[in-house]
């Protein structure tokens, strides 16, 4: 039996803006896991889908399901024809939250195949599976959830530019909340976009301002300091409220951290509900923990970024 898993991952700074080009950086939360496994069986493939309650033959998959695209994809790379074989499937990343459960679990999948069929399927390779699958689930990715996913590392993103991954000089640790509201990631980018075209000026600023705030937040983590990025935590948040993509849930968890004593603390991926990160240290943790639970929060992790990540 093979085995394949792919961490989730939080945007630290720059989501929505990445879209447009401007930089911004993503690192693995590896908490929260999608894990495959294939059993060679006599039958056709069979996808056992146990999140979802759902076991259903391969070809009975609808052409435009993700995961019949990741499949589809990762054995036509490979020149081979569907295994016979139960490929069983189980996350624990919560779905259309901003911790790129979709990209984890094609990861997972293109992992398992490769180990599968003994092939050497390197992050670039895998990361390009991924993005073509993402484009069903977001319509116009950025591309910045199977980089991080896939190469399972920091990295600084620029959409379109050579992958960038970088050293956490000093460890620093995430709160990460839940609000518990799915929110599609599709409808708050298509959102962000109408109204950049009705008013390119105002959102063009706003980019600015998200691109200008991951620069920095980068210099931080390879230089040591990340006790500053609270600050520019609550400076992107402002600006991706000024977007539209926030929501009051996410205002009150954000609210909730920085009143516990969290150094920053916003909205993470798409928006609209999904999750909210806090910079926290040993010290402060539990009290921010426990204000975002009772702030509404569903669940909270707590991760450290280092360089191992
Ligand atoms: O998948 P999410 O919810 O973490 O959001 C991805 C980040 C966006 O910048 C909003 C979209 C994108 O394609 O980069």
């Amino acid at each position: 039996m093979i085995t394949a898993t792919a961490s989730g991952k939080i945007i630290l700074f720059g989501e929505h803006a990445v879209v447009y080009q401007r930089p911004a950086i993503a690192v693995p939360v590896s908490q929260v896991q999608a894990r495959v496994t294939i059993k060679k069986t006599k039958q056709p493939l069979t996808i056992d889908a146990q999140d979802q309650r759902r076991k259903i033959s391969y070809t009975d998959l609808r052409d435009d399901d993700p995961l019949k695209a990741i499949i589809r994809l990762t054995l036509t790379s490979f020149k081979v024809t569907p295994p016979h074989a139960t490929l069983t499937l189980h996350s624990t990343i919560p779905i259309a939250s901003g911790l790129g459960s979709g990209a984890a679990v094609s990861t997972a999948i293109a992992r398992a195949l490769a180990k599968y069929f003994k092939r050497d399927l390197d992050s670039a390779a895998i990361s390009s599976l991924v993005y073509e699958v993402e484009k069903i689930h977001h319509g116009t990715p950025s591309g910045i959830d199977n980089t991080v996913i896939a190469y399972s590392k920091p990295v600084y993103f620029v959409r379109g530019q050579p992958i960038e991954t970088f050293n956490v000089a000093q460890p620093f640790r995430i709160a990460i909340a839940d609000t518990g509201i799915q929110s599609p990631t599709k409808i708050a980018v298509g959102d962000v976009r109408a109204a950049w075209e009705a008013d390119k000026d105002r959102y063009e600023k706003i980019f600015d301002g998200c691109g200008g705030i991951a620069q920095h937040a980068r210099k931080l983590i390879k230089e040591g300091q990340p006790d500053q990025l609270g600050s520019l935590m609550n400076e992107n948040h402002e600006l991706l409220r000024q977007m539209g993509v926030s929501c009051r849930e996410l205002d009150d968890l954000v609210d909730a951290a920085t009143r516990a004593g969290a150094f920053g603390a916003k909205l993470s991926g798409g928006g609209r509900g999904g999750n909210m990160i806090a910079l926290v240290n040993e010290s402060n943790e539990s009290r921010v923990r426990e204000a975002l639970m009772g702030a509404g929060a569903k669940r909270v992790l707590i991760t450290e970024v280092n360089r191992d990540t």
